[in-house]
């Protein structure tokens, strides 16, 4: 008799679509028990696999491959390919595949079939059936990439590994390693150590000042050379490609502060950057910078197996060059008046120092928009859609991640925390690209080698960058959308992949321990009552005036919508805050706004005091500096906020100090600390002003921002 836990496993099996989606799998008659004797066993090249299997399945590795009740790993004669068949018969299962990477690949199809708790490595128990039936499937795509910056944040050897991890269950095959930017410098060079010692550490007294995070405390990191091999190692394993990339020839402002010399020669404006330069760029006339170049992206090359080596080729401030007399007579010599052709060239240069070495370049799209650079070259297309067509279009292999639907650092909808210069998305509008309804030609799509996402991390280090919540909330379900568009493309339609998501997916997501984004609930007020609506699974939770959560059972009667807020969870998962539009109604009561610091004139004080946009001041704060909110009458509100910089920037803001508030204009009490150069106040009874008092001396840069107040009324 079948157990009833047999029982909901068989059906399982044939219910549960994969993630990405495996092939059909056709049924046949019985089922296959997990029992006492059940093990693993592998043909010799893939026995490093068997062992990763055993750690998931808790069974051990055995030496014959014959006989039954086995997990049994095959490598076939034929091309090598990702292809995968997976047969699942009463006495063993069986995953064949031409490559270990086909074989990681059937072997993730076969844990999908699994009780989740398959990725927490507790083992299978005993009695766990699954049904039998044969599936063979095939990735859409050979290139299913993410990229990770690790510039701008650094991401330490643990957390990384987690992160190839959880790539690796949804069949990413790519890591794109953004390994040195103008905020840092991670990977050990051994002919100059200086440029990781003191180029992967920020802030404090670094040469290398911090835009992001911390401005007073130095702090950071780096992989070693052997730390990073051990990092392929683990990857490849996993079916993943680390790529390489060394930002080039823009965004290089670390490795400039460590070596000056590889900038052009005119002397830098420092005096209206409080003493930083931030020029970015490589000279490109100064034949040194070949020779080191030469050393490190030899050193790239011999230390990473991958056959292509990314050389960046993004945002290059070509006003750098036109600067620059030696840039400009080279230009000269080049005959041309065009900056952008002295990126050709530089470009060209690197791409022959890889082809000198038995590489090939990827490039950020700028750098093939020209047209002249070897179509040796796989290109990432970022900017647009239309970049992506146009490398497509010169016949680059080209790998399609444009900002507004591949870079998850983007807001997920308006009020949530993230970027939104190139869109606000989640991950419907990741999974609902499709290249051939955005235009692209057979001959086009024959050059796309597939799609990358993209973590940059410029504010991942205001988020406790030493957890990994914020980046999981970013990147999922955005990286399961993104895995399953490249695995197998989005014929299903979005309704069904959600469905899939919600009632197979989230379990596994938690079971791997992601702290993963949850959609919105659906929220109403009208006639007095809250309706809230999500999600069969998961727990409708709402706070009053920032409370302790309560489950939202039934419709809330309530006169005072503005004080509550709804969010849902699901084990690990948890969505966004949504509320009433009264909750985030703001007014504009008459204001002045002056300083203890000039204004600059062409940003003046009035533009923030007019709600309309930030100001800045004409020069660093010092301690005891101040600015001053005024309101033209004594002002009611149930809330203030009150900003210096930029949220995420701490170099434009008041890092350190206080706010008072005064009542009668005359009389100043202290009501808190800044905090990120900001303030929440909750006054009990009118204010007529506000101070924000510093309490630090410089905030690296030459002035203070001062954003617009945000003041919601009593309702
Ligand atoms: C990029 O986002 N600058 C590649
Ligand atoms: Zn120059």
């Amino acid at each position: 008799m079948k157990s009833p836990l047999l029982l909901l496993l068989s059906f399982l099996a044939f219910s549960a679509a994969a993630q990405p989606a495996p092939g059909p799998m056709i049924p046949r008659e019985g089922a296959f028990v997990f029992g006492p004797a059940t093990a693993l066993a592998a043909d010799e090249a893939l026995l490093p696999l068997a062992h990763y299997a055993a750690e998931y399945l808790g069974r051990p590795v055995r030496q014959q491959m014959t006989g039954t009740g086995a997990v049994v790993l095959t490598l076939e004669p034929g091309e090598p390919s990702e292809a995968y068949r997976l047969e699942i018969a009463p006495d063993y299962i069986r995953i064949g595949a031409t490559s270990p990477g086909g074989a990681f690949n059937g072997l993730q199809a076969l844990f999908r079939l699994l009780p989740p708790e398959v990725y927490a490595q507790q083992g299978i128990p005993d009695g766990t059936a699954l049904a039998c039936g044969i599936a063979a499937d095939r990735p859409k795509y050979s290139y299913r990439g993410m990229m990770l910056d690790v510039a701008r944040t650094w991401v330490e050897v643990p957390m990384l590994k987690r992160f190839i991890n959880l790539l690796s269950y949804h069949n990413i095959n790519k890591l794109h390693l953004h390994l040195a930017d103008d905020d840092g410098w991670r990977i050990q060079i051994k002919s100059h150590p200086e440029l990781a010692e003191i180029g992967g550490f920020r802030g404090g007294d670094s040469p290398v000042a911090p835009v992001y995070g911390k401005w007073s405390e130095k702090y950071g990191g780096y992989y070693t050379q052997d730390e990073m091999r051990s990092l392929i190692e683990y990857a490849a394993l996993r079916n993943i490609e680390i790529i390489p990339e060394i930002d080039l020839p823009g965004h290089s402002r670390c490795i400039g502060s460590v070596r000056p010399e590889i900038r052009c020669s005119y002397p830098p404006d420092t005096v209206t950057t409080a003493g930083t330069d931030y020029r970015s760029a490589w000279c490109v006339a100064r034949e040194e910078n070949y020779v080191l170049l030469e050393e490190i992206l030899g050193e790239i090359c011999e230390l990473f197996p991958s056959p292509y080596i990314h050389i960046g080729g993004d945002e290059v401030e070509v006003a750098q060059w036109k600067k620059c007399p030696d840039c400009r007579a080279m230009m000269k010599r080049l005959g041309t008046v065009n900056p952008h052709r002295l990126q050709d060239y530089f470009m060209e240069r690197l791409a022959a120092m890889l082809a000198a070495r038995g590489k090939r370049p990827a490039v950020w799209n700028e750098a093939a928009a020209s047209g002249t650079f070897t179509r040796a070259s796989r290109v990432h297309g970022w900017t647009s859609v239309g970049a992506c067509h146009a490398a497509t279009a010169k016949g680059y292999r080209t790998v399609i991640m444009p900002s507004e639907c591949f870079y998850f650092d983007m807001r997920q909808t308006l009020r949530e925390e993230g970027h939104s210069w190139a869109s606000i998305f989640d991950a419907r509008r990741t999974y609902e690209f499709d290249p051939a309804a955005r235009g692209f030609s057979d001959r086009q799509l024959r050059h796309v080698e597939g799609f990358e996402g993209a973590f940059w991390t410029e504010i991942y280090t205001s988020h406790e960058p030493e957890k990994p919540d914020y980046m999981d909330y970013m990147c999922f379900p955005r990286i399961c959308a993104l895995a399953r568009l490249a695995w197998s493309g989005n014929d299903e339609g979005w309704e069904s992949y959600y469905r899939e998501l919600v009632t197979d997916h989230y379990d596994r997501m938690a079971a791997m321990g992601i702290g993963f984004r949850l959609f919105p609930p659906q929220l109403r007020y009208a006639n007095g009552t809250f309706t809230a609506t999500a999600d069969d699974n998961s727990e409708i939770c709402y706070t009053v005036d920032d409370g302790r959560p309560k489950r939202y059972t039934k419709p809330l009667r309530t006169a005072e919508p503005h004080r509550y807020r709804f969010f849902t969870r699901y084990k690990t998962g948890r969505s966004p805050q949504v509320a009433d539009n009264s909750y985030y109604r703001v007014i504009a009561p008459a204001l002045t706004v002056t300083s203890s610091m000039a204004e600059n004139p062409r940003v003046p004080f009035a533009k923030a005091a007019a709600y309309k946009a930030p100001a800045r001041t004409r020069r660093a704060c010092r301690r005891g500096d101040w600015v001053l909110y005024t309101f033209a009458k004594p002002m009611s509100c149930r809330e203030i906020f009150l900003q210096t910089g930029h949220e995420q920037l701490p170099k434009t803001q008041i890092t350190t100090g206080y706010a008072e508030v005064s009542y009668d204009g005359q009389n100043f009490v202290h009501i808190g600390e800044l905090e990120n150069g900001s303030i929440t106040l909750r006054p009990d009874r009118k204010i007529k002003a506000v101070r924000l008092v510093s309490t630090c001396h410089g905030n690296g840069t030459p002035y203070v921002t001062i954003q617009p107040p945000r003041i919601k009324p009593v309702l």
